[in-house]
């Protein structure tokens, strides 16, 4: 969901990040501005509390970019370029702050 209450919804194939798949669907508010390298966090999610468990936690370097990020992190931020798509979240809900 994004900022303004509009809803995108996209397939996405498997072993694409969510990042990528942000990008070619048009997601207002995810840039992706470094490739997915991890270093620029404009790719900055909340996942939906029902899919904590299935995308997991972020790790240290993730946590720390999080940081970085223009809106502040909540317990459930992630960087979309480090979920990879894959059959385990079909359905996944993400909110762009
Ligand atoms: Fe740069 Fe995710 S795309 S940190």
């Amino acid at each position: 969901m994004l900022k303004d209450g509009r809803k995108i919804s996209a397939e996405v194939q498997s072993g694409v990040s969510l990042m990528e798949a942000a990008l070619e669907n048009n997601v207002h508010g995810i840039v992706g501005e470094c490739g997915g390298s991890m270093s620029c966090a404009t790719c900055h999610v909340v996942v939906d509390e029902a899919w904590m468990l299935a995308t997991g936690s972020a790790g240290d370097l993730e946590l720390s970019m999080l940081e970085a990020t223009a809106v502040a992190p909540s317990p459930q931020s992630r960087l979309s370029c480090q979920i990879i798509a894959a059959d385990s979240l079909d359905g996944l809900v993400l909110n762009v702050p």
